[in-house]
């Protein structure tokens, strides 16, 4: 009786062995951001940080297409973000719950970044008062390169690419839409095009899907797609 107690604490402690060494190395190299007062903060970093650096390499690329204008939590503005600060430092930071698949988790060097700007007090300009220019703001077309560049870029290619969930449905050429078996693109037929009607409100399975909490395409993003495709859908 005694020895099978023995076997299974021996089992136990060697499951619990296992179990530890996975948690150390998956969190390696973030171990040292566990809590507030264990990180050492890089001062070449604490001097460069400033809200166009954070919203450039985090915040578009990983925040915005779920947290745009009509979601509850808007990250487009500094004073938004601002205001939302302690809420971010605790789903970015502690928990580590954002960004949400299928947008990757935040890498070791933005994870710094981040939590860097944020200890810095989330400074708009940086210390060291050599700041990079906001992001050019250019204004959607009907053409596909300015389509890809900010719809697919931004909400669809996460999950259309080689390797994802829809690597099936590829939307990285105009070609891979015109060519593509489910009629996607209709060249002069916008309404019948398998890409507009994915699209549309009315859609039965909407894209980007409801689940991930990605912002629908608004009204002018869709007219803009329909648009080119009744131009004649070109590259
Ligand atoms: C794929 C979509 C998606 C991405 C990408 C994403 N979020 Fe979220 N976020 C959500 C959804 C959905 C919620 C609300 C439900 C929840 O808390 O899970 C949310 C909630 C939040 C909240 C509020 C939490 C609370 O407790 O009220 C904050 C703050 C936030 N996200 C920040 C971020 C930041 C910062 C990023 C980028 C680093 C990011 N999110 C990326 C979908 C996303
Ligand atoms: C969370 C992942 C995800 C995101 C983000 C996403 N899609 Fe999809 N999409 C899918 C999946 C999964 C399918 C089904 C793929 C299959 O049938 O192999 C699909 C199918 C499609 C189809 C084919 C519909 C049909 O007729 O069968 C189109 C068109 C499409 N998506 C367009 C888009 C566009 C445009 C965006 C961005 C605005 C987008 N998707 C964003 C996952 C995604």
């Amino acid at each position: 009786m005694l020895k099978l107690e023995m076997y299974k604490l021996i089992f136990l402690f060697g499951i619990s062995l296992l179990i530890s060494s996975c948690g150390f190395r998956n969190d390696r190299g973030l171990l040292r951001f566990v809590s507030d007062n264990q990180i050492t903060y890089n001062q070449t970093i604490l001097n460069k940080v400033s809200y166009q650096l954070i919203n450039q390499r985090i915040l578009i690329p990983k925040c915005i297409s779920c947290h745009g204008d009509s979601g509850h939590v808007n990250l487009e503005t500094y004073a938004s973000v601002y205001s939302f600060i302690d809420k971010i430092k605790e789903v970015t930071i502690s928990t580590r719950k954002m960004p949400k698949s299928p947008y990757s988790a935040l890498n070791n060097e933005e994870f710094e970044l981040l939590a860097t700007w944020i200890h810095a007090g989330t400074p708009e300009k940086p210390l060291n008062g050599t700041d990079i220019p906001p992001p050019k703001i250019e204004p959607l077309e009907p053409t596909f390169l300015s389509i890809k560049k900010n719809i697919f870029q931004n909400k669809c290619l996460v999950c259309h690419s080689i390797g994802k969930e829809a690597e099936r449905v590829r939307l990285d050429t105009a070609d891979d839409l015109i060519n593509s078996p489910l009629d996607l693109v209709l060249p002069g037929n916008p309404d019948e095009s398998g890409l507009v009607l994915a699209i549309l409100p009315t859609a039965r399975k909407i894209m980007p899907p409801k689940k991930t909490g990605i912002v629908f395409l608004n009204p002018s993003e869709i007219e803009m797609i329909k648009e080119w495709i009744a131009n004649g859908a070109k590259d």
